[in-house]
């Protein structure tokens, strides 16, 4: 399973700029912030003050010399992926900056109805191709849009995420499904906030068996403190309301600042699982608690390395950890974004890299392991789900010996 991962950072950029940009009414428009811009629509959209002059892509490609070195600039634009990021991203911000513009290039195509769903189905496919059977997804559920402009509520994102995953559970043996994280940008308002808060108690509430709780996403270092939405995140305790959280937290390299001190009001906030958690071994007393009440941190060692916390793998905190028998989950974060694809890459990083020398196959095992244990399915579900894996792994292990 696959429980760290975010809503349009999830399928192979090449998908979307063969496929999605192809299809019939794609605009694109080139900003005066230099960041691109795409809208589908019947009319041409609307200018703003950064957009001054959108062009149906049809007619742009027929305009340009080389098409495929059109389609290959949108790909580079699409991903974090140059030869040289030591030199392009000098600091955290910088990386940051350009992760952050990718997000708002591709949200416009993603958006879209008829694509958003082929992204659901697509996300799915690319990780049951990488033998994921589960994954849990953070999701901004941003409005979704038609053609004529109509824009869609949240209720109706978690319904297509409930519908498509079906969907594919029928045609896809063993696949036993999705659930969403519903999540806000660190970056808002308290009030803001708790207005997130209290739409995530509707949604579990009329989809229990799709949303699993709540988070708080984007750049912690840059953003407001967990400390900061205090009044925002004891709503649904205060109103005896069961909202999980999974808190990103300690996904910075400072030690001492307010974000810093996320990891332990994540703790405080009874997170379920900690994002990241990557400052977690500066805090014995925090790290005590969690490995004592069975919090795992969820660790995506490629997201890591390429926003630039930890350069080489081997002195990633999670080697630590995982010595000491911390319980760590390990997953891909936004793996199109990096130019990765599915989850094996990054359990591949892990035991390389952060396993170091000992790792063998109980260490993949185990982590397979916890990412059935760890996942927010019932019980009665993970047992399902724990034997579909075994005989997969046994039929691994029988082939791996022969
Ligand atoms: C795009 O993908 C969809 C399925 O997701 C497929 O039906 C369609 O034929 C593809 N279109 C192109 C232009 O590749
Ligand atoms: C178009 O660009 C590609 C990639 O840069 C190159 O391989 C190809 O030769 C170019 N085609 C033409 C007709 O110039
Ligand atoms: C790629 O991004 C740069 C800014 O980084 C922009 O100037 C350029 O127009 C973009 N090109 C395409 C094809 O998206
Ligand atoms: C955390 O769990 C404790 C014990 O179950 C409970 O008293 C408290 O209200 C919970 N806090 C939040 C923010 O949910
Ligand atoms: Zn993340």
């Amino acid at each position: 399973a696959a429980l760290h991962l975010h809503d349009i950072g999830i399928v192979t950029m090449d998908w979307l700029v063969r496929n999605v940009t192809y299809r019939p009414h794609c605009h694109i428009c080139f900003t005066t912030k230099g960041i691109v811009q795409f809208r589908f629509a019947h009319l041409t959209p609307h200018t703003s003050e950064e957009c001054r002059k959108w062009i149906l892509l049809e007619d742009y490609r027929r305009r340009v010399q080389n098409v495929t070195e059109f389609d290959d600039s949108l790909l580079r634009n699409f991903t974090l992926v140059t030869p040289h990021p030591e030199v392009i991203y000098t600091n955290q911000n910088a990386v940051w900056s350009k992760f952050k513009a990718i997000f708002s290039t591709i949200s416009g195509l993603i958006r879209y109805a008829p694509v958003f769903r082929d992204y659901v189905f697509q996300s799915m496919q690319e990780f049951y191709e990488d033998n994921v059977l589960y994954m849990e997804i953070r999701a901004r559920l941003l409005p979704v849009y038609e053609l004529s402009g109509e824009r869609h509520d949240v209720q109706w994102s978690v319904k297509t995420y409930q519908e498509v995953a079906e969907k594919f559970v029928e045609t896809h043996p063993e696949f036993i499904g999705i659930k969403i994280i519903y999540s806000d940008d660190r970056s808002k308002d308290v009030t803001v906030i708790a207005e997130s808060i209290r739409t995530a108690m509707e949604l579990r509430t009329k989809f229990p068996t799709v949303v699993a709780g709540f988070d708080l996403v984007g750049h912690e270092d840059t953003g407001h403190s967990l400390h900061y939405y205090d009044k925002a995140l004891m709503i649904p305790a205060k109103d005896g309301v069961k909202l999980p959280y999974f808190f990103h937290a300690g996904e910075t390299d400072w030690q001492g600042t307010s974000i810093d001190k996320n990891i332990l009001d994540a703790l405080m906030l009874n997170t379920t699982r900690i994002g990241h958690g990557f400052a977690l071994s500066k805090h014995p007393a925090l790290r005590a608690y969690s490995q004592k009440k069975d919090i795992p941190i969820e660790v995506c060692p490629i997201s890591n390395q390429v926003l630039k916390l930890v350069s080489d793998l081997r002195n990633h905190p999670a080697a630590t950890l995982m010595a000491i028998g911390h319980p760590v989950v390990i997953s891909s974060d936004d793996p199109a974004i990096f130019g990765a694809k599915g989850l094996s890459y990054d359990f591949y990083e892990v035991f390389m890299g952060i396993g170091g020398m000992k790792a063998d196959l109980r260490t993949l095992k185990q982590l397979a392991i916890n990412s059935i244990k760890y996942s927010s399915l019932l019980e009665i579900e993970k047992n399902t789900f724990m034997a579909v894996w075994k005989k997969r792994w046994d039929k691994f292990i029988a082939d791996v010996t022969e």
